[in-house]
């Protein structure tokens, strides 16, 4: 018998019992049934609350509050003053801050950071995007008028230049690409690191000679992998307001004979050819189903008999339904365009229709943060 068959049972037998007040008795009072309940209310609260959740995240990173004790703990009266709230509000904050696992106060009246807050306060990419997700949840403030009104504007779609504009720019937002490209480039570089140590942990560079990565922002995995690797041949291709601030980062890194700073844009112009590999690291999310094929197809052909091609992105789950990042990233990508998040067999799927031989899933230890595929010309 199919798993749908015993899915379509169990979902018929759940449907009976939460149906029936007697049996909701009987689980709030047996002593399995008691167990369930109380993980299953405290999930529904989590669902409910969650928006509490990631504002109280986000004024700890805007007072500072990770930064201030992440060298140890700090007397309650200091982190008061530090704070100058009124009374009411440290209490707000300081309990909610608890309550969701960002710090506690130990017997002594010191307050610490928990595991959670010094993984957060000692992130500089992830404190930056809990910074930049105030565009996120100001668009997230109507969520029905966003799904039910076609091409709405939303401050993500504006805040990443690139992807198809919704609504009629003003002048002074045309004027603004360089300095628009330049602050998503700065978030993106900041926040890189999450993704390229798990890439260089799942993939070995040193088989190639040339590596062309595309849409490769301020050419920060550039410099690393040519750092990392003397000798390699290595390029950045991006568009040429974004090019200009991966120019000036190869300078600095000393770099300039190195890492080659290719401007253009990679759905007009040809994909240049002469690189063993070329990698896509958080491109292809960004992008509807039409553009990924024009782009895939693009690398397809100026890739070499065996060239290869290595996708590194947020994945969506395929295993585990209700993971939680896979809501996170259908609405990110949305609000901010026509991309969404694809499983490694969907896009496994996508590079086979493109002409690639072979595609399969590189392992990463976090795959909710990088999903790895790997494939072949
Ligand atoms: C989400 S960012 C990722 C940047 C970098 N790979 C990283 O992981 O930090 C996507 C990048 O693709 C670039 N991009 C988007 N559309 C492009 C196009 N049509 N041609 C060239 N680059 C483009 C953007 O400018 C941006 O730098």
């Amino acid at each position: 018998m199919s798993a749908n068959f015993f899915r379509s049972v169990k979902r018929k037998i759940v449907r009976k019992v939460f149906q029936s007040d007697r049996f909701k008795r009987y689980l709030e009072t047996s002593f399995i049934g008691q167990y369930f309940v109380r993980r299953q209310a405290l999930k529904s609260f989590d669902l409910m609350a969650g928006f509490v959740y990631s504002q109280i995240l986000l004024c700890c990173v805007k007072l500072d509050i990770l930064n201030l004790l992440k060298d140890g703990p700090k007397d309650i009266d200091r982190v008061f003053n530090f704070l100058n709230l009124d009374k009411a509000k440290f209490d707000c904050l300081f309990m909610g801050a608890s309550a969701i696992g960002l710090i506690e106060k130990d017997e002594g009246d010191l307050i610490d950071l928990t595991v959670q807050g010094h993984i957060f306060a000692n992130d500089k990419g992830l404190l930056a995007l809990i910074l930049h997700h105030e565009m996120f949840y100001r668009d997230l403030m109507e969520p029905v008028s966003f799904l039910k009104e076609k091409d709405k504007e939303t401050s993500l779609n504006r805040y990443w230049g690139y992807v198809e504009r919704r609504g009629v720019p003003s002048d002074t937002e045309l004027e603004q690409k360089t300095e628009n490209a330049k602050r998503y480039s700065e978030l993106m570089a900041i926040s890189q690191p999450l993704v390229t140590d798990q890439i260089f942990s799942a993939y070995d560079f040193t088989k190639h000679t040339s590596v062309l990565d595309v849409g490769g922002g301020k050419a920060s995995f550039s410099i690393r992998l040519a750092k990392l690797i003397p000798g390699i041949k290595v390029a950045n291709l991006d568009l040429p307001e974004v090019c200009k601030e991966a120019k000036k980062n190869v300078s600095k890194a000393d770099l300039v004979d190195a890492v080659k700073i290719i401007p253009g844009n990679f759905f007009e112009d040809e994909i240049p050819s002469g690189y063993d590999l070329v990698t896509l690291i958080r491109v292809l999310y960004d992008h509807s189903e039409e553009n990924v094929i024009k782009l895939l197809q693009l690398i397809r052909k100026s890739l070499p008999n065996n060239g290869k091609l290595l996708i590194a992105e947020p994945m969506a789950n395929d295993n585990l339904p209700g993971m939680s990042c896979d809501a996170y990233f259908w609405f990110y990508l949305a609000l901010m365009g026509k991309g969404r998040p694809r499983s490694s067999r969907e896009l496994i799927a996508i590079l086979r229709d493109c002409g690639f031989s072979k595609a399969r899933c590189l392992k990463t230890t976090l795959p909710i943060q990088t999903g790895i595929v790997l494939a072949e010309a």
